[in-house]
């Protein structure tokens, strides 16, 4: 069996980071249709403009979305499904880093605004998502009615550096890891395969500031790889989990931490 997508995908976080490499290499290895979501519209027309740059025949649909918003959610789905008939791949990449505070100091809106978009952002997306590819047939053994890839974090396996402060983060992720696994094993047998990616440190937006700044040098230096990810090489990994290559995959946790967890 050759990599090779197709189909559509629904990809969030979509107008930046991994969820636009990932829109980009999605469509390198043959998806043809991409529901681009985000909460910022000039992100996603970045990325739509980059992808007709490379890929003129692709087919995009923007929507402009808030993951801690169930209403928002659904209607996304709805619109790509009315655009698009199905999705085949839902990948769940919005989030929000941080906040850099110590449990005993932190106040509980910051708390509750992380875990709404980081945890309940792909509680809503996963829900969604399943509804919809359970109306869908199946398109074979391997390839399924869909497949969902939620983004984690090697934070979401184990615990952040001490003088990061990020809990919040570090809870969030590993209650990904448990929607991952928990409904992983309830549809798998309904032909709808869930799993999630646990990238190390990746150079987008999201960590700039520590890089530029220096503050994450020292988790640079204690990767043995000696550097952050490029995000292609962290959309690299999600092709593979997408594809039917995958196919006897499950709940895993993909960690794509440059050796970091060793
Ligand atoms: N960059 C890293 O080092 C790293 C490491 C491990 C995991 N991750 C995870 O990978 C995912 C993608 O991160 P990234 O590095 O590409 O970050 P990024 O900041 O470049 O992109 C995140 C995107 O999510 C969108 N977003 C934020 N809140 C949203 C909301 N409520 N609704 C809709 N969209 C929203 C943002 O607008 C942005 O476009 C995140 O879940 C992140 O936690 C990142």
């Amino acid at each position: 069996m050759a990599l090779k997508l197709s189909g559509t995908a629904y990809i969030t976080g979509a107008g930046s980071g991994i969820g636009r490499f990932t829109a980009l290499a999605f469509a390198r290895h043959g998806v043809t249709k991409l529901a681009l979501v985000d909460l910022k519209q000039e992100g996603l027309e970045e990325t739509q403009k980059l992808l007709k740059a490379s890929y003129p025949e692709i087919e995009t649909l923007l929507l402009q979305v808030d993951v801690a918003d169930e209403v928002s959610v659904q209607g996304s789905i709805k619109r790509a499904v009315d655009e698009f008939k199905r999705i085949d791949i839902g990948l769940n990449c919005a989030g929000i880093a941080g906040p850099h505070i110590p449990t005993h100091e932190m106040p509980l809106d910051k708390w509750q605004e992380m875990i709404q978009i980081n945890q309940t952002g792909v509680f809503l997306c996963q829900k969604h998502l399943i509804a919809q590819m359970l109306q869908q047939e199946s398109l074979g053994v391997r390839e399924g009615r869909g497949t969902i890839i939620n983004a984690s974090s090697m934070f979401g396996v184990f615990s952040s550096p001490a003088f990061l402060g990020i809990t919040p983060y570090v809870a969030s992720k590993h209650a990904v890891m448990g929607l991952t696994k928990a409904d992983a094993r309830v549809y798998a047998p309904m032909g709808i395969r869930i799993n999630a990616i646990c990238p190390g440190w990746v150079d987008t937006p999201m960590i700039s500031k520590g890089i530029e700044n220096g503050a994450l040098n020292p988790e640079f230096q204690r990767t043995p790889v000696g550097r952050p990810a490029k995000p292609e090489e962290i959309s690299d990994a999600l092709v593979f989990l997408a594809s039917p290559m995958a196919s006897y995959m499950h709940g895993v946790g993909l960690n794509v931490n440059g050796g970091y967890s060793l």
